[in-house]
């Protein structure tokens, strides 16, 4: 994938020669003006900063521009807005787990890719949670709201 760009929730966003050696989340926030993607430790430990590249989660921090130049990037308005993210979306808040929301946005990159993958486990839920530090919760409300949006995708009960 190179020199198309990136398309970013839909919209393509052209990539100047100075954006290919930055890192994708400090692009995503400061150029696109994607402020919902977190940044916390830039080391790829925390998860703040997950986004979905060609729907699958990556740590944005650690991705340099250069390398997503033709891709697709989802962050949080958009994979939200419909299906898996949005029942996940709206469980979260039934549930309490979104606390201050600094994490929010990249747990929910993660576990939106999860849910679109099918169903999934208690177990599969907090597997997917251990890239994600989460200062606020004990982890608990999150999990329970991954598996009620799980049951509400396979009720048919999301918006998709
Ligand atoms: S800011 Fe990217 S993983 Fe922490
Ligand atoms: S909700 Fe506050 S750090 Fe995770």
């Amino acid at each position: 994938m190179t020199g198309d760009g990136v398309v970013v929730n839909g919209v393509r966003h052209r990539l100047d020669p100075a954006a290919m050696s930055r890192r994708l989340s400090q692009w995503l926030r400061d150029d696109v003006g994607e402020r919902t993607v977190k940044v916390g430790c830039e080391e790829g430990a925390c998860g703040a900063c997950t986004v979905l590249l060609d729907d699958e989660p990556v740590p944005s921090c650690l991705v340099h521009c250069g390398l997503v130049d033709g891709g697709r990037v989802d962050t949080a308005p958009a994979f939200t807005a419909t299906g898996p993210g949005s029942a996940l979306a709206q469980q979260l808040v039934a549930a309490g787990g979104l606390q201050c929301g600094f994490c929010t946005p990249g747990i929910a990159a993660t576990m939106t890719a999860l849910l679109r993958g099918g169903s999934v486990t208690p177990e599969q839920v907090r597997a997917a949670l251990v890239g994600h530090a989460c200062r606020c919760t004990g982890y608990a409300a999150i999990v329970s709201a991954v598996l009620a949006a799980r049951d509400d995708v396979a009720t048919g009960r999301d918006d998709s």
